[in-house]
């Protein structure tokens, strides 16, 4: 089993298969130019460290020119397709020198062929195999497996990343990447021994000394255990979060049928009701996304240690298990 320079490794020019996801404000310059410095693959978030009145466009190309200026490594920007700048925020990232994208929440199709003809490699986040059968027949380098262990939205067919991610594996010949629930070096080995080539993480890379998520949400993830997250949204647009007052008041409430509308998920689940707790630390007011192996991370650890010691781990595991 090959963790070094693999599939994904050649493609996307990094030296570490693992990926530290883009995630809503959090996912900043400074967290991706430690993961991307210690040979794995950093990505911004559309709205890292964005403040109400900045300019989604703007803000994006300073985010950019920021993270190069910490890292000369690869790094990508995560794309939120619905995203209604979407196209504007794409020119300005090719323009800021962007190699490397990943799309999720829309079809890849429509955004493939600009990217690929700006040379920029695309991966796509899908959490169903007949979604990355067309993710492949549309042209994207590889795709990002979700299960539904991991933080945040969900898809709604509940498979965990055990079975998705063989079954990706199976029925697409792009490489896949595991993500959802992988919080330390026996969930990577696994991931790559059911077929991925890599792994993209969250929830162990908010808790570290670069990511600038609040220090009381990273609190709250290091006291998380293995009941520490929940479901909330669960027949509409499931979203797993931290097992906060609020969070559970989401679950609850949020109702099972009818009003499945856009508007209606992000005021109740969806970005801006995570500003508050993500950034500002007010657990009881905003709603804070977290995998469901909260219970695994107990430690702020520096992120280009995270991406170092998973890989040390991991051979030393595989090393062992021959
Ligand atoms: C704080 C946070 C925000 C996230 N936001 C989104 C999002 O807006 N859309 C999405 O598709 N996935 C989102 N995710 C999922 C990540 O892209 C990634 O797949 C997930 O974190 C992997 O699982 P893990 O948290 O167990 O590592 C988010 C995850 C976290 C932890």
């Amino acid at each position: 089993m090959r963790i070094r320079q693999n599939e994904v490794c050649r493609l996307l020019g990094i030296e570490s298969p693992i990926l530290q996801a883009g995630m809503p404000w959090i996912s900043n310059p400074g967290l991706v130019a430690a993961v991307s410095n210690a040979g794995g693959l950093g990505l911004l978030h559309l709205t890292a460290e964005m403040a109400p009145d900045d300019e989604p466009v703007a803000k994006l190309r300073e985010n950019i020119r920021q993270a190069r200026r910490m890292t000369s490594k690869p790094f990508g920007v995560a794309f939120y397709l619905p995203h209604p700048q979407v196209t504007s925020l794409m020119d300005a990232a090719v323009e800021e020198g962007m190699r490397i994208a990943v799309t999720y929440a829309g079809s890849p199709g429509l955004y493939t062929g600009y990217l690929k003809d700006r040379d920029v490699k695309v991966l796509h986040q899908v959490a169903l195999v007949r979604h990355a059968r067309s993710a492949e027949s549309q042209g994207v380098d590889c795709v990002i497996g979700e299960g539904y262990e991991g933080g945040g939205p969900r898809g709604s067919s509940e498979l965990s990343t055990l079975v998705l991610v063989p079954q990706m594996v199976d029925a697409v010949s792009i490489p896949v990447i595991a993500s959802g629930g992988i919080v330390d070096a026996r969930g990577f080995v696994a991931a790559l021994a059911l077929g991925a080539q890599g792994v993209q993480m969250g929830t162990r890379f908010i808790a570290t000394e670069q990511c600038i998520a609040h220090q009381r949400y990273k609190e709250a993830l290091l006291a998380g255990i293995d009941t520490g997250t929940v479901i909330a949204g669960r027949y509409q647009w499931p979203t797993r979060l931290l097992r906060t007052d609020v969070a559970l008041q989401a679950r609850d409430e949020v109702p099972r049928k009818g009003r499945d509308t856009m508007e209606f998920w992000e005021s109740h689940l969806g970005l801006q009701a995570t500003r508050a707790s993500l950034l500002e630390g007010d657990l009881d007011a905003g709603l804070a996304y977290a995998g469901s192996g909260v219970g695994l991370v107990s430690e702020i650890m520096d992120a280009g240690d995270v991406v170092r010691t998973f890989m040390e781990q991991a051979e030393r595991i595989l090393s062992t298990r021959r």
